[in-house]
């Protein structure tokens, strides 16, 4: 039995695979109608999402599956005192796959040890997201046409942001990618990203987008992570660090992408929004597909693409 926990669970193989097949449903979903009838997911998300819980539920749905799950830790048994260990060994009795959000850092990994069903991160505290990574991955293909020799720029809160220290992790299996670390000196990358992830490929850790702009192919935005701050000051100061605008995006390439896995709050001008470089909205779509893909891989149902 697979898990997906950490974004390099995957080889680049068994990536580019699955990438493959979110593409081959993206073309052709009347043919995974009913690859998961008779399924069910178990979405356990003990903090809040829109995007995640969603897409996984109707990526079940659309493959001809259910869904059951809970929303919010406090309407579980989680609130009477029920560890992750105990409550995955209930959910194997009732689902087939479970995607699991949490506070904890690590969580996910914890209810792995315990569970009889794969279990999917879908977000562990300001650690990893792996399935948000699997669908920039997804969108960086579809639209630029490669997953390699290309400049990103990661702008915002890389300190808590879990979606920029997933994709920096799979990014570094490609080729020739150069990273430009956008932030204020109190939000860059944690210690192991910059000293471990990033060792010996080409990256920079800059404070101005507008001097970053000209040089990326790839713009990644991302919101700051209120919810981690200990402090409700220090979370206002930094919330509108960055602002993206018309008058920013006059600074970019043609072809740049930019990206957000959302939700945003103030940090892309909604002027930004029918940019057709502003590629946040597609990359909602295509995690449709690619949890999907992963959902039919993990229950090894994925059919063999010609
Ligand atoms: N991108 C993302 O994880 O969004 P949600 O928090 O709404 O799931």
């Amino acid at each position: 039995m697979k898990h997906l926990l950490n974004p390099l669970d995957f080889t680049v193989e068994e990536t580019n695979r699955l990438l493959d097949l979110a593409s081959d449903i993206e073309k052709h979903p009347d043919r995974y109608a009913h690859l998961c009838d008779g399924k069910k997911i178990a979405t356990l998300f003990y903090e809040p999402s829109t995007r995640t819980r969603l897409s996984f539920e109707a990526a079940m749905m659309n493959l001809g599956g259910k869904a059951l799950g809970f929303s919010d830790a406090a309407n579980s048994s989680a609130s009477k005192g029920e560890t992750v260990e105990d409550t995955i060994r209930v959910v194997s009795c009732y689902a087939d796959i479970c995607a699991m959000r949490h506070p904890k850092e690590g969580a996910p990994y914890v209810a792995s040890l315990f569970s009889r069903i794969p279990i999917i991160n879908a977000g562990d505290g300001g650690h990893q997201h792996p399935t948000q990574t699997l669908a920039d991955l997804l969108t960086i293909r579809s639209l630029q046409g490669r997953l390699d020799n290309f400049t990103i720029g990661f702008c915002g809160d890389l300190k808590f942001g879990r979606t920029v220290h997933s994709l920096i992790n799979a990014l570094t299996r490609y080729s020739n990618i150069k990273f430009i670390l956008i932030s204020p000196p109190e939000l860059k990358v944690p210690d192991y990203v910059r000293d471990d992830v990033l060792q010996g490929f080409e990256y920079e850790e800059v404070t101005s987008l507008e001097e970053a702009m000209p040089k990326l192919d790839v713009l990644y935005m991302t919101r700051v992570q209120r919810e981690r701050f200990f402090n409700e000051e220090e979370y206002i100061r930094m919330k509108d660090s960055y602002i993206l605008d018309a008058e920013k995006m006059a600074l970019a390439k043609d072809n740049t992408l930019v990206l957000h896995p959302l939700p945003r709050v103030n940090e892309i001008a909604p002027e930004v929004d029918n940019d057709p470089r502003a590629s946040y909205f597609k990359q909602v779509q295509y995690a449709v597909y690619v949890r999907m893909a992963l959902i039919l891989t993990l229950l090894d149902l994925a059919p063999e693409l010609n």
